[in-house]
């Protein structure tokens, strides 16, 4: 465990030199410098978030539970001085991407915190579909053309910004643990000086593709279905995400019973 934690460490140095490098005698961002502010807008519907369950934009009952991870999270993070967390889960279909963006919007909607959603779930990225957003955004593909381009990475709001696929690609395992796939976002996260980067990424079970970029992350989140996933599963993949990353926890989703009595709802 030791070794890990070490080689953590190590990995978070060189990345830090990294931003430094980028933003020599800086650690703070001013609102309109870099490409942020100029980064394409996209346009979402709030019935179409809605209906696909993504209920963050705005405070209120459906998005206190998001609201508590995200203090939650964003105390974490600031404590060890963290951005990067990777979401994934031991199988498909859990809600990573779901809790992603309503997490995502939920860290937003504070005035100042920067946030940069990553989908590198590349075999199934579902994010555009979610959202609703525009159709052309390919995010793996300029990854593997090893170019940045920032008309790949939209804005939704003042705050929150989304590298997205509009389609699956195979085998991404390779891409994900290219060094020049690091060191691209390294100079994304350098340039836009976010201060949370979420990345949805495949499930730790079903392929190597999540593990092939887990050293790129500070931290990572297992997202788990109340009546899907096996405890096994959660165990392994607990396990597996332990060798490379430090695991913040596990999100207890899709829970039926938690709906009326034990879900807190605070007044506003
Ligand atoms: N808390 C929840 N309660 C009920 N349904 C949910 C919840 N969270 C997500 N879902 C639904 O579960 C399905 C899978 O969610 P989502 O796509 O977020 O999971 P995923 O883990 O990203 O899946 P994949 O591994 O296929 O990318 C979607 O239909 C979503 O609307
Ligand atoms: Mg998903």
């Amino acid at each position: 465990m030791e070794r890990i934690q070490s080689a953590l460490a190590k990995a978070r140095a060189a990345r830090d030199r990294k931003l430094q490098g980028a933003n020599p005698g800086t650690g703070k961002k001013t609102t309109e410098s870099g490409p942020w502010p100029g980064l394409t807008e996209m346009k979402l519907n709030p019935g179409h978030l809605e209906s696909n369950r993504i209920v963050a934009m705005h405070p209120g009952p459906n998005a206190s539970s998001f609201d508590m991870m995200r203090t939650n999270l964003l105390r974490t993070l600031r404590a060890n001085g963290w951005t990067r967390v990777a979401i994934t889960s031991p199988t498909p279909g859990c809600g990573k991407s779901t809790l992603a963006a309503n997490l995502a919007f939920s860290l937003a909607r504070l005035a100042d915190t920067r946030v940069l959603v990553i989908e590198l779930d590349l075999r199934h990225p579902s994010l555009i579909r979610m959202l609703g957003a525009g159709a052309d955004q390919n995010f793996a593909g300029m990854l593997a053309e090893g170019k940045i381009d920032y008309s790949q990475i939209r804005r939704a709001g003042p705050n929150l910004a989304f590298a997205l696929n509009a389609h699956p690609m195979e085998n991404p395992a390779e891409l994900l643990s290219a060094a020049r796939t690091a060191d691209i976002i390294d100079e994304i996260e350098a340039q836009l000086r976010p201060d949370v980067v979420l990345v949805d990424l495949s499930p730790v079970l079903v392929s190597d593709d999540a593990i092939a970029f887990l050293d790129q992350v500070d931290c990572a989140l297992m997202v788990a279905g109340a009546d899907e996933s096996r405890v096994s599963e959660i165990d392994k993949c607990g396990k597996d995400l332990a060798t490379r990353t430090q695991v913040l926890g596990v999100v207890l989703n899709k829970c039926r019973h938690m709906e009326q009595e034990e879900s807190l709802n605070y007044p506003e």
